[in-house]
């Protein structure tokens, strides 16, 4: 944290307005943002859950109806429009960009789709145009989850300005965070204030105007705190550099991966710009003739360069269908909301993305939550980067050497295993 951090903190402190809709760090965030992004209008929430949920009431989206959202993405993107009683549909990703693939979305689409959930995962930005031109021909609803892409673009335009709707996360892991928090941005002045009743108990609260508390639709309590807003617009401020120092250190381990075989790095089209939210390294064991299973490469790969000091991760290792929420379709009890009437069968077999299970069977990323790629000194990814040569220049006697623990050690690998 900067001392920019403390001044904001302090001001709170000193000011003694803890919490409320129009209270001055929350007010001034919401303007800010807006601004950076270009967009109209922005409400600041306790999560980036509360954002999505809210994206996705704002839209009108209720029971039976669908959302299209990609399988490779966090639980948030899946379960915003079950909050509204709406159902998932999963569309596998484009193995380059790890991005919902457009190509596979209009045969996901039925009578009850109502809208797209577009994830820009791990900061890289979806393929923008092509959704836009799906959701219009069948007149969907286009919701941004940009949780973990504020400030990326794509061809000159910010993440969260592409769609009708986007949200935010501002969790700790992000790029721009401040611990928790959210921030719901739209264009449409409709949207706005259907979200903003959302916000508060369903209420519309005006500012300098006395609470009502009359609830005029089904609302929650999603105000973000005061101290929240203070962090998060000091951080705002730093928001570019930190993903300048994302791309500066990204370029440092493509270079390094480039070189080598057997390991790739993320692809990022010209056409638009990666924050390198996560940094997701593509392993090619076919490439060096390795046999090994996906899965047991990857994981032997791993905790080599764990060994060597590589804050080397796994984030998501089975598509979002396979999760077992959506195998036992028991959702809010009683089968809610696939049981809702008029909802169609909707199955979830993971074979049906397989491009998602590929890529998290044979992907690591590289920088953890505590030391994520963006916050690091060029020296220390320098240094990374020298030690994934150093296992992959002995990747034969890496993988003799190695030995998995018998329990999975990194969590359900396998998708077979859920079932
Ligand atoms: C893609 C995506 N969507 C939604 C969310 C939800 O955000 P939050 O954790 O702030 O509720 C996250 C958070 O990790 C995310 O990565």
């Amino acid at each position: 944290m900067t001392s920019k951090d403390r001044e904001y903190v302090n001001q709170v402190l000193d000011s003694g307005i803890l919490a409320g809709a129009f209270a001055p760090h929350v007010k001034a965030l919401q303007e800010e943002f807006a601004d950076y992004l270009g967009i109209k209008y922005c409400i600041a929430v306790n999560s980036g859950t509360a954002a999505l949920h809210m994206a996705v009431a704002a839209a009108g989206i209720g029971p039976g109806d669908e959302v299209i959202t990609s399988a490779f993405s966090f639980l948030a993107s899946a379960t915003a429009p079950m909050h509204q009683g709406a159902i998932p549909v999963f569309v596998d990703i484009d193995p380059r960009t790890y991005n919902m693939d457009p190509a596979k979305i209009e045969e996901k689409i039925s009578d009850n789709t109502r809208a797209i959930i577009a994830v820009h995962i791990q900061g890289l930005p979806a393929d923008m145009d092509e959704i836009r031109a799906i959701a219009e021909k069948y007149d969907l609803i286009l919701i941004e989850d940009a949780a973990q892409a504020a400030g990326a673009e794509y061809k000159g335009k910010k993440a969260g300005t592409l769609g009708d709707i986007a949200a935010f996360s501002l969790n700790q892991t992000k790029n721009f965070q401040a611990g928790e928090g959210g921030l719901f941005v739209t264009d449409d002045k409709e949207y706005w204030l259907r979200a903003d009743m959302v916000r508060m108990f369903g209420e519309q609260v005006r500012e300098k105007e006395r609470r009502s508390y009359v609830a005029h639709t089904l609302g929650w309590n999603y105000r973000m705190p005061e101290l929240t807003a203070a962090i998060a617009r000091a951080q705002l401020e730093r928001l570019d550099e930190i993903n300048e120092n994302a791309r500066r250190n990204a370029r440092i381990l493509n270079a390094v991966l480039e070189e080598l075989d057997g390991i790739e790095p993320p692809y990022c089209p010209p056409d638009r710009t990666h924050i390198y939210h996560k940094y997701r390294a593509r392993l090619r064991p076919e490439a060096l003739g390795i046999k090994e299973k996906d899965t047991v490469f990857r994981d032997k790969v791993l905790l080599a360069l764990q060994a060597e000091g590589v804050p080397a991760v796994l984030w998501q290792t089975f598509p979002l269908p396979a999760n077992p929420l959506f195998q036992k379709k028991e959702g809010f009890g009683k089968g809610f909301p696939w049981s809702f009437p008029g909802a169609r069968d909707i199955r979830y077999d993971p074979s049906e993305y397989p491009e998602t299970v590929k890529l998290l069977n044979s992907s690591i990323v590289i920088g953890s939550e505590r030391y994520p790629i963006f916050a690091q000194s060029a020296e220390t990814v320098e240094a990374w980067g020298e030690a994934i040569r150093k296992v992959f220049r002995n990747l034969d006697e890496v993988l003799e050497a190695v030995e998995l623990p018998e329990e999975a050690a990194f969590g359900l690998g396998e998708i077979t295993s859920l079932r």
